[in-house]
């Protein structure tokens, strides 16, 4: 796992901005997994003022969302369907046939976490994943004591998860109490893993990820196990890390470890 601690929110932002921008770059075909949320934000403005700077074009990109709420339509606006389109989609000029997310108006769950399952593997699986983390170490809606084996499914969620995203609905809406999630396995299986979380209210949830022991009890310590896991983080995020002295020495500011060359031989 590696763990990079940038010492600005922006310069967190930007790095996951420019890695998403990067795999385009190099295929232009990528299949990119997606996150949404208030950490999402800035990474969405700055890759597409990134992408539209360079020039890189977006439309054969394939994106799967980690979840969405159940019972929501498309169109709701604290949908995450809404929030994609209106934050990335139509600004990248994606193209719509090829952003998915799971359809929160299914008439049958199991049988949409099935589609949904499908059409990720139908694509090849997932390039890139990208992560944000909750409070309680949830990935995706993946809550605490979700298995670390799980599929795509629907989940209930926390009262605290509901209470965090309150804000996005409108007073007299009641937040729903169900979501559909990619699972823990399935996000396992993205050939690249990268998490981002800042601000103090997630430093104990990265702790218990980065540090604390594997366990369904915080999902996002699965990336433990998985061959290919950055996790980025600002100062606050990583207040709490044990290590922090060795990952700064690892990664000075955040950047790639510079490995001396093995002495040549004369
Ligand atoms: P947030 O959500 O970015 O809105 O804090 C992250 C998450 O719950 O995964």
């Amino acid at each position: 796992m590696k763990v990079l601690i940038f010492p600005t929110r922006a310069e967190a932002e930007t790095c996951m901005a420019a890695e998403l921008l990067r795999t385009v770059s190099g295929q232009p075909d990528a299949v990119l997994g997606l996150a949404t949320g208030g950490t999402m934000d800035r990474v969405y403005e700055r890759l597409v003022s990134m992408a539209l700077a360079q020039k890189t074009d977006f439309s054969r990109v394939r994106s799967f969302n980690l979840d969405e709420y159940w019972g929501i339509d498309a169109d709701h606006p604290a949908s995450y369907a809404h929030y994609m389109r209106t934050r990335l989609f139509a600004p990248l000029h994606m193209d719509a046939q090829l952003t998915c997310l799971p359809n929160g108006k299914a008439a049958d769950p199991d049988e949409e976490a099935r589609r949904y399952e499908a059409s990720i593997a139908a694509a090849g699986g997932i390039d890139l994943q990208i992560l944000g983390i909750g409070r309680n170490g949830h990935i995706g809606f993946n809550e605490p004591t979700s298995s670390l084996g799980s599929r795509t499914r629907i989940k209930t969620l926390t009262a605290s998860t509901r209470e965090a995203n309150r804000c996005y609905f409108a007073e007299d809406e009641t937040v729903p109490a169900f979501a559909l999630t990619m699972g823990i396995g399935t996000i396992l299986e993205a050939r690249y893993c990268m998490l981002l979380a800042t601000g103090t209210g997630k430093a104990q949830a990265v702790a218990a990820a980065v540090e604390g022991p594997l366990s369904a009890a915080c999902p996002a310590s699965v990336l433990q196990l998985h061959p290919r896991a950055t996790i980025l983080l600002d100062p606050d995020a990583a207040s709490t890390l044990q290590l922090r002295d060795y990952y700064e020495l690892v990664h000075p500011a955040g950047s790639e470890a510079i490995v001396p060359l093995p002495l040549a031989s004369h």
